[in-house]
């Protein structure tokens, strides 16, 4: 992968944010590059219908599908005036409660401002509890005494990013914290007894994750599981390559597996091959499948990922240059 982006920052602020709301597209961390990509941007940081802002995008209109590499999306966001600290935290609660700083000139006067503000905090969530139901808005100074808000974010999570308490107990790597959080963001979990497949499993954390919900696990790997991980009742572990299961032995549309779940390191055009095999074998209802991305991005798979009906691809906040594809039917 490339060094990531960095541009310094702009002065004015373009004529579009002046009259109308307009839209902010905050990158995944370090993947400034991907995200202007993706929104067909010019990797400059500013042009006639963008600025960049540290991590943050603005453009006037918001693209059609909401961008993968987005880890949150500021979706009203409008220039308020905020001549002082006081009546910036004002202006800010007159619009609503709940707000999250992103700071990015002006840090000390952010922290001042968050200080006026409703106490609202980061706090890492217990796996199984659902999404926080109540509405976050995003805010950053532009310069001292002018501030961009946003009430309405794609993600109810600070920046977008979730936080779980963590297991490091039982859980054999930290690959499992993407199934928790793909699983709290759908608010969809694999139910007891339905059946899964893992590929690419070792050594175990996503297993691990389906096993304690009472699924049924068939795992795949050229690797073994940790020992206490293939103990497991629910748990089968089969050493071999994930791309040599033939769907139409796995299942057909009568008996499809309930869940394909894909970790396995490889070319993500190699795993849309593997998926549309299944999708053509009517072979599994849901799947959840990491693009795992080496050097270069592969726009054009993401792309076509993005593309299957019904489907989503994002960047989780656990995810790092991949990118997660998830189908629930
Ligand atoms: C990031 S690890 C998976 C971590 C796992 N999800 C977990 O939670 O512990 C990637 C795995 O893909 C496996 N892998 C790579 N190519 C594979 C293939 N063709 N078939 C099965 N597994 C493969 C590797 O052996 C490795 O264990």
């Amino acid at each position: 992968m490339r060094e990531p982006l960095e541009f310094p920052l702009p002065e004015q602020l373009p004529t579009w944010t002046r009259d109308a709301e307009f839209t902010g597209y905050l990158a995944a961390p370090g993947l400034l590059r991907e995200l202007l990509t993706e929104l067909a941007l010019p990797e400059t940081a500013t042009g006639p219908g963008h600025v960049v802002y540290g991590d943050m995008v603005f453009v006037p209109h918001a693209v059609a599908a909401d961008p993968a590499w987005a880890q949150n999306i500021w979706r009203n966001a409008r220039v308020v005036p905020a001549p002082s600290i006081g009546l910036a935290a004002k202006a800010l609660k007159d619009i609503q409660r709940n707000w999250w700083a992103y700071p990015v000139r002006n840090a000390r006067r952010c922290a001042l401002i968050t200080d006026k503000l409703p106490k609202v905090t980061a706090r890492a969530q217990v796996f199984g509890q659902g999404a926080p139901t109540a509405p976050l808005g995003s805010w950053t100074l532009w310069d001292e005494t002018t501030l961009i808000a946003a009430p309405d974010c794609a993600s109810p999570y600070p920046d977008g990013q979730p936080r779980f308490e963590e297991d490091r107990q039982s859980a054999p790597s930290r690959a499992y914290l993407k199934l928790w959080e793909t699983f709290t963001l759908t608010g969809v979990f694999p139910k007891p007894g339905e059946l899964c497949l893992d590929l690419g499993s070792a050594p175990g954390g996503w297993t691990w994750v389906l096993a304690s919900l009472g699924a049924r696990v068939f795992s795949i790997d050229k690797a073994e599981l940790e020992p206490r991980i293939s103990a497991m009742p629910e748990v089968d572990h089969c050493l071999g390559s994930g791309f040599g299961l033939d769907p139409r032995i796995a299942g057909d549309a009568e008996h499809r597996v309930d869940w394909v779940f894909s970790d396995m390191a490889c070319y993500p055009e190699r795993l849309l091959e593997l998926v549309n095999r299944w999708l053509a074998a009517g072979a599994a209802r849901n799947f959840v499948c990491t693009l795992k991305f080496q050097g270069e991005t592969d726009h054009a798979t993401a792309r076509a990922f993005a593309a299957i009906p019904g489907s989503r691809l994002i960047h989780l906040a656990h995810n790092k240059h991949e990118l997660t594809w998830v189908l629930l039917r």
